[in-house]
């Protein structure tokens, strides 16, 4: 890291202009984004041969796409005669090969030249079909797990495992909960543009404090009618629950712990309790019970926690088979995607309950998202201003357990968060190398 960036990053602030600094977001983007295992969607999302789907990773337009044997490969969106992006949708299904709509270069599904019009035009010059600069380039390795495929663009570094650690169990999580042990993509994304810097989503998913504060109104609201129908019918539906925990005291959030793993990662452990006693609930745990036993259920299904933060770009809320993804596009804009996704083999009412928070929580239609959006780009306009040099990220500071590379917050209001995000963030600053170094024309796949 740069004398200049070291005198940015302190253990209990940050400087502003880590937010707004043009310089400080290219170099994020050529430091982090362009090195680290980008997420580039579900396998489910290309079933089939020809299948593509577009993904932006760093700087750069990609897009994943399924080869006939059945291999995703994830190449560069860019035809390698002039330039042309070769997808032009953001997804669909390229046939048995991918055509150039300029001059009709045309490639096998994993980026290898297929053939040239007017092959003999080319005979003396130095483009041959076996030469790489004919085929499309691809990342520099792809790898999947569980279903989830990513991919990063740098040749060296961590495999995909040892960049997630622990993390993982954001996608166990998810799929162990089918009996199954599977999921599939729900092929509907809502997709947000927030005018704001992506620091402040990765902070957010963790700030144990703010839910009482900045969703106030539609915490104590949804309470209220939680308890009439309650008084009323006996019970209330569970997509009540989800907006009227949002109104719990601050003590209450204390009690809930973040658990900050290395890399950046971490999960906010459980708070809502999503195991009513309701019929479709029941045949749902029977249905886990006769795919794996009781014991294993059990662990399943009481896992502690709330959703895993993927660092720095990813918040997997696997008990509800919810997915945001990040994709920085500015200092100030940054757009998110939000997923979500079917756990396979289970009753139709447990797939409403994530319909319902990925409508109720996490789509542009909801209170909840909105509040939160407001609050960042208020955050944006005032780091942006000369009003105060500093981020304060004091709150239960020295507070902390650390125990194996992992912070353990003790209190589930404490800033460690972004002090632990903010650590991560200063090591892959500072890290040599080259990003953004390409593979081997449809070398990687998964
Ligand atoms: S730019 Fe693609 S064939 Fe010419
Ligand atoms: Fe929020």
């Amino acid at each position: 890291m740069s004398i200049e960036l070291q005198n940015l990053i302190e253990p209990d602030r940050v400087h502003r202009s880590v937010y707004t600094d043009q310089a400080i977001f290219d170099q994020e983007i050529g430091q982090i984004f362009e090195k680290v295992w980008v997420y580039c969607g579900h396998q489910s999302q290309i079933p089939h041969t020809g299948d593509y789907h577009t993904v932006q990773i760093g700087r750069q337009p990609m897009f994943m796409i399924r080869a006939n044997d059945g291999r995703i490969h994830v190449l560069y969106n860019r035809c390698p005669h002039r330039g042309v992006q070769l997808c032009g949708a953001l997804k669909g299904n390229a046939g048995t090969s991918l055509a150039c709509a300029y001059h009709g270069w045309t490639f096998h599904l994993d980026g290898k030249i297929k053939a040239i019009p007017m092959g003999a035009a080319y005979d003396g010059t130095r483009l041959t079909l076996d030469h790489p600069d004919c085929s499309m380039k691809a990342a520099a390795r792809v790898d999947r797990y569980r279903g989830f495929v990513f991919a990063s663009l740098a040749a060296q570094g961590p495999s995909l495992l040892q960049f997630l650690g622990a993390a993982k169990i954001a996608f166990d999580d998810m799929c162990d909960r089918s009996p199954q042990g599977e999921v599939e993509v729900v092929p509907i994304c809502h997709r947000v543009v927030q005018h704001s810097n992506w620091k402040f989503f990765m902070e957010n998913q963790l700030d144990a404090l703010h839910p009482s504060v900045t969703h106030q109104s539609t915490g104590s609201a949804a309470t209220r009618v939680e308890q009439r129908l309650t008084e009323e019918r006996g019970a209330a539906p569970l997509h009540y629950h989800y907006l009227s925990a949002f109104a719990s005291s601050f003590d209450r959030w204390d009690s809930v712990q973040t658990v900050n793993l290395p890399r950046g990662h971490g999960l906010l452990q459980a708070y809502m309790g999503l195991r009513p006693t309701d019929p479709d609930t029941l045949e749902y745990e029977r249905l886990m019970r006769a795919a794996y036993g009781a014991e294993k259920t059990e662990e399943y299904l009481s896992r502690s926690i709330h959703h895993v933060l993927v660092y720095p770009y990813l918040s997997v809320q696997s008990p509800l088979q919810q997915l945001r993804c990040l994709r920085p596009i500015a200092p100030d804009k940054t757009l998110s995607e939000i997923w979500h996704f079917r756990l396979k083999g289970v009753p139709e009412a447990i797939y409403q309950r994530s319909l319902w928070y990925f409508n109720l929580v996490n789509s542009p239609a909801t209170l909840v998202n909105a509040d939160d959006l407001e609050n960042w780009t208020r955050a944006q306009r005032g780091l942006q201003s000369s009003g105060g040099e500093w981020v304060s990220f004091h709150r239960h500071y020295g507070g902390d357990t650390e125990k194996d590379g992992v912070i353990f917050s003790n209190k589930g209001t404490s800033e460690a968060v972004m002090r632990s995000q903010f650590k991560a963030w200063s090591t892959y600053m500072a890290a040599r190398g080259t990003p953004g170094e390409g593979g081997l024309n449809g070398g990687a796949h998964a």
